[in-house]
């Protein structure tokens, strides 16, 4: 039997949402060659705190995102969720994932692509339906909630994916690049709305991200990635206060990360 998690609201900051515990994952190519992709990632990301993982483009940070999802299992170590380990039984309904592509059914209207995320429960139709617009309401789309995905921008369709990995009210979430597709006004303003939610409901977040201000921005942590096969190469604890969006001291820490590892190219691979 699942129990609820963290059973004492007093544990949240001193109980770990995510434990990866001397992770590693390789690949088969389709040339019969191995890849080896994740090689004994290690990091625990307390409960009710915000990580970003920052890595250059394929060294692993969404295998370790479906990793943590449960969607791929690891050849070795062990990935605990919210306090229970991957091998076994894990209340999955308490996950949200935004994936790094939108994922939006396109015979589905915006609203039922995001109920689609209360499906599997018990919850009544009518119910699903107005949490569904309710989510719309709060990444801006309440007047889109009967378009379909082909009538919606790139960043309205983000929005959107956005609003389904929240309307299950997860206690972690876990998002892949979940604003780059954004304008910077939208992602401004989407990373004020991200971070009011969090601030209401206190689940735990692990994001990825290519852009150091973002994860500077956003996260408790920042963890860094070596190139392939990734590994924690450092991990940055960020304790300025919010608002930090022109705050000069979180400005001065993006430079500096961005210096120390070469970042300013990561996007640029990620283009590629
Ligand atoms: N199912 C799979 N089968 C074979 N190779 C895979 C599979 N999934 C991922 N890979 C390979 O593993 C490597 C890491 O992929 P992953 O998607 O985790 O990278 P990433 O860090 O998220 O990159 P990006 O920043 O471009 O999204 C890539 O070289 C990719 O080709
Ligand atoms: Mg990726």
């Amino acid at each position: 039997m699942i129990q609820p998690w963290p059973s004492d609201p007093a544990e949240a900051g001193r109980v770990s949402a995510v434990s990866f515990r001397g992770v590693s994952k390789h690949f088969i190519q389709p040339g019969g060659t191995r890849l080896e992709v994740l090689h004994d990632v290690n990091f625990e990301a307390p409960a009710g705190d915000i990580i970003a993982i920052l890595g250059r483009s394929g060294s692993g940070k969404t295998t370790l995102l479906n990793i943590a999802a449960g969607l791929i299992k690891p050849d070795a170590g062990r990935a605990i969720i919210l306090g229970q380990d991957t091998g076994g039984a894990v209340d999955w309904n308490r996950v949200g994932y935004m994936f790094q592509d939108d994922r939006l059914l396109p015979w589905r209207i915006a609203s039922s692509n995001v109920s689609l995320a209360l499906e599997a429960g018990a919850m009544p139709a009518i119910e699903r339906r107005r949490r569904a617009r309710e989510g719309l309401a709060l990444v801006g789309l309440a007047e889109f909630a009967e378009s379909y995905p082909h009538q919606l921008s790139g960043g309205m369709r983000s929005r959107v994916a956005l609003a389904r990995s929240l309307v299950g009210e997860p206690d972690l979430l876990l998002m892949d690049e979940p604003f780059s597709r954004l304008d910077a006004q939208t992602r401004d303003s989407m990373h004020s709305e991200l971070l009011r939610i969090h601030a209401l409901r206190r689940m735990s977040i692990i994001f990825v991200t290519h852009d150091v201000e973002e994860a500077v921005i956003l996260a408790n942590s920042i963890i860094m990635l070596s190139a392939r096969p990734g590994w924690v190469h450092r991990r940055v604890e960020v304790s300025f206060p919010q608002p930090r969006r022109r705050s000069s001291e979180a400005m001065t820490l993006a430079a500096e990360l961005r210096n120390s590892i070469g970042v300013a190219d990561w996007k640029e691979d990620a283009l590629s």
